[in-house]
């Protein structure tokens, strides 16, 4: 690899969680283009005993009203969890200690929820890959105080996914989502149950939540490492288990891959290199599984990958060395890191699964006209198009229902990702290349290595509010917390040029 340094640039203050280590680093290294990064890469592989089991979520309760709403309790409250033998660390949760409860409801239902803050922070619930209207989508515009409630519905208009949820306060998201706040969000539809994929939650369709983790002597998380991108732990949890092992009961398993980490870029693989199907990305199934061998997930991606086990076997899921298109940033930023993940271990004998079907599901393919909006966004530094974040600033006021070419530029050297909310878009190119099979479905969110481009589909929806934003961001959540970050709403397309630029603060708050 031969890629140029990051350019140089000012980085920007230094927030109130930045440990001036991680902030020297990268500025000498901004400057001078050539120190190789303060720390070697790590590697935990033959060090994981995997003597937890795995975790499982467990489903929400939910209770359907004589309006066919469905409505959930979703409570964000402060705990300890016992992650180390012996060690209570201090966590935060909904629901629960770790994490979140995983929701499950289907394509077309009403869905509420009473969402509770118990913490003595402001936090928000937000809503990841969701198609919804913008006064609902839990971001640093609808905050939930301590001691408050909100109670956002909409109606579930998308196919079967594999979402979550997690908060958005500004300028805090890294903060809340390492200390545990971030569940699974399940949709079901009767295209995707026809298929008979392996579909029992916990058994032979799994939520894998994969995050890394330091700790210190007490057992309590310690955030002290930080590259360029942000936290970097040295041990994985999956659902909040250390050394975890899954136990197989079936011939095929489904695990549904959320990257629910803060910085960490995972290429996953297994030990033996055999290969799995992968069925679905971050908004729904491909069209047909796409036999893989690994697969690159960026901070909030997800995959569902089938694995096919025989009796009696045992595999690891690894994370493996991978190229960020940084050069000599690689290992600042992770690339260089080998981990140990997940075990999975078959019983002696295994219960029949279904054939994988040949074809999944019919996945339209976006095709915009030559005539269609086209928009740009430059990635450097933590800025995105040479701006920080301004939670007043609306940057892009889109019309509703356009189907949109958004050109996304990362011309660092440092890895970057690229999420927009309310959408699930699809890959036109990477760095004018036809997309790898694992960028052919719906996604909401994109990697971006050192020096990359990406073009996307963007199909815009009918939820329409000229005063309350969506936001599309670095999802690197340290970057997103430092303000890499912009605005749009969308409106009526007739509204388009008289909508707000700015926005009124006071009055967003109201409108939970
Ligand atoms: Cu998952 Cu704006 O975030
Ligand atoms: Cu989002
Ligand atoms: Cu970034």
């Amino acid at each position: 690899m031969s890629q140029s340094p990051a350019p140089t640039r000012k980085l920007s203050p230094v927030s109130r969680r930045t440990i001036l280590f991680g902030t020297a680093a990268a500025t000498l290294l901004a400057s001078t283009g050539c120190i190789p990064y303060t720390r070697d890469a790590i590697s935990t592989i033959g060090e994981v005993k995997f003597s937890n089991p795995l975790r499982i979520p467990r489903l929400a309760d939910s209770a359907v009203d004589g309006d066919g709403v469905r409505t959930f309790d979703l409570t964000a409250r402060a705990g300890t969890t016992e992650f180390l033998a012996g060690k209570q660390t201090p966590t935060w949760g909904f629901n629960r200690s770790y994490l979140g409860e995983t929701l499950r409801a289907r394509r077309g239902e009403k869905v509420r929820f009473n969402v509770r803050n118990e913490l003595d922070e402001t936090t928000t619930v937000h809503w990841h890959g969701m198609h919804l209207p913008a006064e609902m989508d839990g971001t640093p515009h609808q905050p939930v105080r301590p001691d408050g409630q909100w109670h956002p519905h909409w109606t579930l208009h998308q196919r079967a996914a594999t979402l979550w949820y997690h908060p958005h306060p500004h300028g805090e998201t890294e903060d809340h989502v390492n200390n545990g706040l971030a569940g699974m969000f399940i949709i079901d539809d009767d295209e995707s149950d026809r298929l008979g994929l392996p579909s029992q939650y916990g058994v032979d369709d799994v939520p894998v939540i994969v995050q890394d983790r330091s700790f210190d002597d007490e057992g309590e998380f310690t955030t002290r490492y930080r590259g360029i991108n942000g936290f970097l732990g040295d041990n994985i949890l999956v659902n909040g288990t250390y050394a975890p092992y899954l136990d197989v009961e079936t011939e095929l398993v489904r695990l549904r891959i959320l990257n629910g980490s803060s910085a960490r870029v995972y290429n996953f693989k297994f030990d033996d290199d055999r290969r799995f199907d992968l069925i679905g990305t971050d908004g729904g199934l491909l069209e047909k599984p796409r036999r893989m061998k690994n697969i690159v997930l960026s901070p909030a991606e997800r995959a569902e990958i089938v694995v096919r086990m025989k009796p009696g076997s045992r595999t690891i899921l690894r994370s493996a060395p991978q190229d960020l298109g940084a050069g000599v940033l690689a290992t600042g930023a992770g690339g260089n890191d080998r981990m140990e993940v997940l075990q999975l271990r078959a019983r002696p004998a295994l219960r029949r699964s279904g054939a994988l079907p040949a074809q999944l599901v019919a996945v339209e393919r976006l095709r915009p006209r030559s005539s269609a909006t086209k928009r740009e966004f430059v990635l450097d530094g933590v800025e995105i198009n040479g701006k920080e974040m301004d939670m007043s600033r609306v940057d892009t006021v889109v019309p509703a229902n356009n189907l949109e070419v958004w050109t996304v530029r990362n011309v660092a050297g440092q890895p970057h990702n690229f999420h927009i909310h309310d959408v699930q878009f699809q890959v036109l190119d990477v760095d004018g290349h036809a997309p790898p099979p694992e960028l052919t479905g719906w996604k909401d969110t994109v990697f971006l290595p050192g020096k990359s481009e990406v073009r996307i589909a963007v199909p815009f929806g009918s939820y329409t509010n000229a005063h309350v934003p969506y936001m599309y961001h670095c999802h690197l959540l340290w970057h997103e917390d430092r303000g890499m970050m912009g605005q749009f709403t969308v409106v009526a397309p007739d509204e388009v040029g008289s909508a707000p630029r700015k926005l009124e603060m006071k009055e967003m708050h109201d409108h939970a």
